[in-house]
């Protein structure tokens, strides 16, 4: 810390000065990176209590070692329809094997925090889940399962906060601190979770540790290698008058090992704006040609995909989220630098159980971003040294898009069908999403450009045999799916393919008119479309299944049919199962009850499966 008065705690832990408490085990399974953020919270927490703590995503811990484990804190979002994030999987299959002895956690204290959204059907279904389970094989829960809650007034901290004082007093009642050993300060800096050396500072040859790789970090194209695709072409499908900017991107995936079926998504990660990294550089006073390399604090790893040695530039331009809205851990790390005395009011009050309405209504509410924040502090910011970079920002995490090709009708291609995010605030800037306006400005005509990516299963899959039917509801962009099982399918010869598509106005934004007219002429296709803004009563794609009910029942219960929604999470899927419930009132003769029943059970079978975002 040079030329620095920022309060250094000067933390070291020492567990020989010490009754042994347990060492804390945090496990996070985290699709978005809420849950990994919360993780990390409770990891600096513990260290302020003195705990010896470990952090780890669930599908990085040996989950054999578990048995071992005393005390563990499970923070696990719930994503999908009711589905584990990515990297806990591994886990969950793990936890659920039948063989597990009913007793074999009876020496765990653990509790869950689980993560999710009450606007989705199966809110927090994993928690609930996994809290069941590790009761059933012997663990002693410290207290009630916390369910935190995107739509809660003050977001998830709302329940988290509550909950971890609750948690706090619990461990630290069964695991008391040694007399005159108070938990540090929130404002007390702790040391940073990685190092730089940078290379022309250093004058002995640095050997670059790589961690041992996993099966997973080996296969090609995955989060850890993804695979460059070259962008073919960017086109924008929405007429010029129309309020919203919607792309046709195409890739080109000749050379990788990339494969994928109807109903999978690719997975991207954007790079920041230039705007932005040339700010923070400059706010941060850092040079982003300078290479480094990153050595770890004990207990960390560097991420895999972090190439080293590194630049600056890339490590802000493609790493680090520095437009993100930022989450209250990174006012924490400000506050500990906070000198000057309007600023540390400040960012005492926003790192504050009280503050926290405050704190929405700066940063969240505006969607402010962390650029921005960082602007609005120029005494604080002035400490930051480069080593706390990573505790500072997130990681930039890659975005999912539903695949709107087929590989039978565009070989070594990958098609997506993209809105771009942009909205307004309180703020004067309008607000963008990065990865869509990063793909947005993408121009493959002004040379070649390239895009990290690669695929993953997707949750709808399509039925293999040559009779099936398929009746797809895919209003705006939520047709992308329904693009790709139609190419597959017409590619196979397999006819009976229905679409439900709705947009505003059948000259504005009706996606793929072309493919879809091709394929009705040549009776591939039956097409059935509702232009919400065309007349003067909105009409809407549940409005165009109740006028279909005869087809529709005939095809679900004479011709094996299968139903599919993909689209906005709004209010449109609920209407569309409405809808598809009243036809088997009206059409089949049954009672609400036997209609709910009906619609269960081809949930249950896969004859009805759905997609939808936010
Ligand atoms: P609107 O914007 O005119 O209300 C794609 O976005 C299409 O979905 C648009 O035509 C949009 O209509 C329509 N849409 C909006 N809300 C909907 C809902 N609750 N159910 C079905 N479609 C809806």
């Amino acid at each position: 810390f040079r030329n620095s008065t920022v309060r250094h705690s000067g933390y070291q832990y020492n567990p020989v000065n010490r009754m042994s408490p347990p060492s804390l085990l945090v496990l996070y399974g985290s699709q978005t990176g809420t849950a990994q953020d919360t993780a990390e919270r409770i990891g600096r927490q513990a260290k302020r209590r003195w705990l010896q703590v470990r952090v780890e995503a669930l599908d990085k811990y040996n989950v054999a070692n578990l048995i071992a484990e005393s005390l563990v804190v499970f923070v696990c979002a719930t994503t999908g329809q009711g589905d584990p994030p990515d990297n806990m999987k591994k886990f969950w299959r793990f936890l659920f094997r039948r063989s597990l002895p009913a007793s074999s956690l009876c020496r765990l204290d653990c509790a869950v925090l689980g993560l999710g959204d009450s606007s989705y059907p199966k809110f927090n279904f994993i928690a609930k889940k996994l809290h069941k389970r590790l009761a059933q094989l012997g663990a002693s829960t410290l207290l009630p399962l916390g369910l935190a809650d995107d739509q809660h007034d003050l977001g998830p901290d709302g329940v988290i906060d509550p909950w971890l004082s609750a948690f706090w007093d619990r461990v630290l009642t069964l695991y008391p601190p040694p007399r005159g050993q108070e938990p540090l300060r929130e404002d007390e800096l702790l040391p940073p979770r990685f190092v730089f050396h940078f290379l022309d500072d250093v004058t002995e040859n640095l050997t670059i540790q790589s961690e041992a790789l996993d099966k997973e970090q080996l296969r090609p194209s995955s989060q850890v290698h993804p695979f460059m695709a070259r962008v073919v072409s960017n086109q924008r499908v929405t007429h010029a008058s129309h309020f919203q900017d919607v792309r046709h991107i195409e890739f080109d995936t000749t050379g990788s090992d990339i494969e994928y079926s109807p109903g999978d998504v690719v997975m991207i990660r954007p790079n920041n704006c230039s705007e932005n990294v040339e700010q923070v550089c400059q706010i941060l006073r850092l040079d982003p040609t300078r290479q480094f390399i990153l050595r770890p604090a004990e207990g960390e790893t560097v991420p895999a995909h972090l190439p080293q040695p590194c630049t600056l530039g890339y490590l802000l331009e493609s790493f680090l989220d520095i437009g993100c809205v930022p989450r209250r851990s990174f006012f924490e790390l400000l506050s500990c630098f906070a000198t000057n005395e309007l600023e540390t009011e400040k960012l005492t009050e926003f790192c504050s159980a009280e503050g926290q309405d405050e704190l929405f209504t700066y940063c969240n509410r505006p969607r402010r971003t962390a650029v921005e924040v960082l602007v609005d502090f120029p005494h604080t910011t002035a400490d930051i040294t480069v080593d706390y970079l990573l505790d500072l920002f997130p990681e930039i995490q890659p975005r999912s898009f539903s695949i709107a090709s087929s590989l039978l009708a565009y070989p070594n291609r990958i098609h997506i069908l993209i809105a771009v995010v942009q909205y307004k605030t309180i703020l004067k800037k309008p607000r963008k999403g990065l990865c869509s306006t990063w793909l947005a400005s993408l121009d493959p005509t002004q040379g070649e450009v390239c895009v990290p990516l690669w695929t993953k299963k997707g949750i709808m899959s399509f039925p293999r045999d040559m009779s099936s039917v398929v009746i797809m509801v895919g209003p705006g962009t939520g047709v992308a799916p329904f693009r790709s099982a139609l190419q597959e399918r017409t590619a196979q010869g397999k006819t009976g393919n229905v679409l439900f598509f709705g947009c505003r106005s059948s000259s504005k934004d009706f996606y793929c008119q072309r493919d879809w007219e091709e394929m009705e002429r040549a009776g591939q296709l039956t097409l059935f479309t509702a232009f919400s803004r065309d007349q003067e009563d909105k009409v809407y794609v549940q409005h165009r299944v109740k006028e279909q009910a005869a087809l529709l029942w005939d095809l679900i219960t004479n011709r094996n049919g299968h139903f599919y929604i993909a689209g906005n999470s709004k209010q449109m899927p609920a209407a569309v199962c409405d809808a598809l419930k009243e036809v088997f009132q009206s059409e089949g003769g049954l009672s609400a009850t036997q209609a709910e029943d009906m619609f269960d059970a081809m949930e249950r079978t896969g004859h009805f499966q759905s997609e939808t975002w936010a």
